[in-house]
């Protein structure tokens, strides 16, 4: 199953990345880290659709059965670098695709409004995002070992299970209409 991580941390230390190549150790998905994808600022202009960063970003993403967008709680909502990448997508790469929602916060009672924030522009592009979601506070961290505690790992483990179950519904869906 092909699962593709947005990572959506500009920070490239960050703990978002930890969580991104956490996920990519335990799982094997396929990481968009956004920290050294060094996208240009969407500008509407039909010239950026040819460059290369963009059409990976996008192929990466129609090609998906599953995403996770995974991105720092900033001012009360997601980064400004994963809604910018978001604007070079749309309902023609996320159109009824499984999305999981996960908020790397700063520990003070916040992350639900970047989840809401994420979960408003992924109705907005038609994708299915999940009902399980995710924040993680910085003690959910294990720094020792670039990872989560075995607590936080296993909240992981739960979302994951819930993105792969839809992502096999919509594959069935997918196969029932193809025959
Ligand atoms: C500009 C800015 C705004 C932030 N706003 C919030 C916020 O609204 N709620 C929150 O819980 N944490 C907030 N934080 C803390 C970050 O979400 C937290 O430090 C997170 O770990 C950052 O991700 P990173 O470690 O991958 O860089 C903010 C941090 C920055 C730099």
């Amino acid at each position: 199953m092909n699962i593709v991580v947005i990572s959506g941390g500009p920070r490239k230390n960050g703990r978002t990345g930890i969580v991104a190549r956490m996920m990519e150790r335990t799982y094997g998905f396929h990481t968009l880290d956004l920290s050294v994808m060094e996208m240009p600022l969407y500008n509407g202009e039909e010239s950026q659709a040819k460059e290369p960063v963009i059409q990976s970003l996008r192929k990466a993403v129609l090609e998906a059965d599953g995403v996770i967008l995974l991105s720092p709680e900033y001012h009360s909502a997601m980064s400004g670098a994963l809604k910018n990448a978001l604007d070079f997508l749309g309902s023609t790469q996320f159109l009824h695709k499984p999305v999981a929602l996960l908020a790397v916060a700063g520990g003070g009672k916040g992350g639900i409004n970047c989840l809401n924030n994420m979960r408003t522009v992924m109705r907005g592009v038609y994708a299915n995002a999940i009902p399980k979601q995710l924040v993680l506070d910085p003690d959910r961290f294990d720094y020792d070992i670039d990872g989560l505690t075995k607590e936080a790992a296993e909240q992981v483990h739960l979302l994951v299970e819930e993105l792969k179950m839809y992502a096999r519904i919509g594959n069935e869906i997918k196969q029932e209409q193809l025959s």
